[in-house]
């Protein structure tokens, strides 16, 4: 008699699996509401600065004044490139999309840290701040010699917003852009299990660097599904063009089965907490720049979005639109998503670190039985 060994239940794509605790941020589906440390993202993204946003989220306070200063006085010399750096990036092919070179640079990043695989909390948090300060070199760097326009040398007098922007375009914006900027990458920095952060928290598992986990997250970060979706929207409103073709365009996509890009959400099924603050950005950028087609093309379109099936957008929808109105090339777009959720990243591999488990699910064989070579 054979025994008969029920199927277990399989939990595709680990839906609604609680795998640990996390105290860095927490996602409420029943309230709509994210909070990082404690603290509602609203209130964060109103009041603080970025600096202040990722100190909460790697030390889980808000930083004092000499504590803030000290963090700025660690991140802002750091800000430049390595010329190995400079020099790997200039050998990738502009055909090459900027989440491959931004994932090469980070890796020759921490191959140049000689602490690369000191694995201490205070190590990790020197290689977290070295991290946050780089990104943006590298982001700036790749849109600028894509333009064929010459490096911009960051300035230490100003803060990480003003200068991850005067790095890409030479100049530092008018106050609506740099606020708008913020709010990107304060809303972008942390949200708790997804994709990429898990992926992080997988390779930091198995005692891995940190470098490594955060290479990693990128490669994760990339796929339209997760990160490359705020990239996704904007090539959906050149590919619509005007607010006039969004009905004929969304029913030839609906119809085609097509996932329409920036919209819904795995964990919140009722809205994105984080959408009405972008939203606000994004109109204020609209203003700013007197792109009313823009704010037109994006209502009629969540609105269609409604009415066929109810999805509503998730934070890469008024993302997108709000990085092409400040200037940034869309390919640029996911690049910019890692230079702020790298301070997620970077909480929860220490996070990890110290509560560490190998993670390591188990699967059910659906393959052929026992077979043998004749
Ligand atoms: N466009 C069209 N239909 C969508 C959709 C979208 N953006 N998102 C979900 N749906 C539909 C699915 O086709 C499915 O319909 P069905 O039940 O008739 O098959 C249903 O809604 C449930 O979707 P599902 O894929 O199971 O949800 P999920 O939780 O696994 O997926 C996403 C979540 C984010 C992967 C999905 O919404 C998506 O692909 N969105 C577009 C990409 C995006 O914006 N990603 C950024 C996320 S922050």
């Amino acid at each position: 008699m054979t025994s008969v060994i029920s199927e277990p239940e399989i939990h595709k794509g680990l839906a609604n699996v609680v795998v640990d605790y996390t105290s860095i941020s927490k996602v409420s589906t029943d309230t709509n509401s994210l909070l990082y440390r404690g603290y509602p993202v609203q209130e964060l993204s109103a009041k603080c600065s970025f600096e202040e946003v990722a100190y909460l989220l790697w030390y889980g306070e808000l930083p004092s004044a000499s504590q803030l200063s000290s963090l700025c006085d660690s991140e802002r010399p750091q800000r430049s490139l390595d010329p190995q750096v400079k020099a790997l990036i200039d050998t990738i092919p502009l055909t090459a999309h900027p989440m491959d070179v931004l994932r090469s640079a980070t890796s020759l990043i921490g191959a140049l840290d000689p602490r690369a695989n000191d694995n201490s909390k205070a190590a990790n948090l020197e290689k977290a701040i070295s991290l946050f300060a780089k990104l943006p070199a590298v982001v700036a760097y790749d849109q600028r010699r894509r333009h064929s326009l010459g490096v911009v040398e960051p300035r230490g007098d100003l803060g990480y917003d003003e200068n991850f922007l005067y790095m890409t375009f030479g100049e530092v914006p008018d106050k609506v852009v740099v606020d708008a900027f913020r709010t990107s990458m304060i809303l972008y920095a942390e949200h708790s299990f997804n994709a990429s952060t898990f992926t992080a928290r997988v390779v930091t598992s198995t005692l891995s660097d940190i470098y490594s986990a955060v290479v990693a997250a990128i490669a994760a970060l990339k796929g339209p599904l997760h990160g490359g979706a705020n990239e996704a929207v904007m090539h959906t409103f050149d590919e619509i063009g005007s607010a006039d073709n969004v009905i004929s365009w969304l029913d030839s996509a609906l119809g085609r089965k097509a996932k329409i890009m920036g919209f819904g959400h795995r964990v919140y099924k009722n809205g994105d907490s984080r959408v009405p603050i972008m939203k606000a950005s994004l109109d204020a950028l609209v203003r700013h720049y007197g792109r009313w087609e823009i704010a037109e093309l994006y209502a009629q379109l969540e609105a269609a979005m409604a009415a066929r099936n109810g999805i509503k957008p998730n934070l890469d929808y008024p993302s997108g639109p709000a990085y092409h109105l400040m200037g940034f090339d869309t390919a640029t777009f996911t690049p910019i998503f890692v230079a702020a959720r790298v301070t997620g990243w970077t909480a929860h591999v220490m996070e990890q670190y110290s509560t560490n488990s190998l993670i390591r699910p188990l699967s059910y064989y659906n393959g052929p039985e026992e077979r043998h070579l004749h």
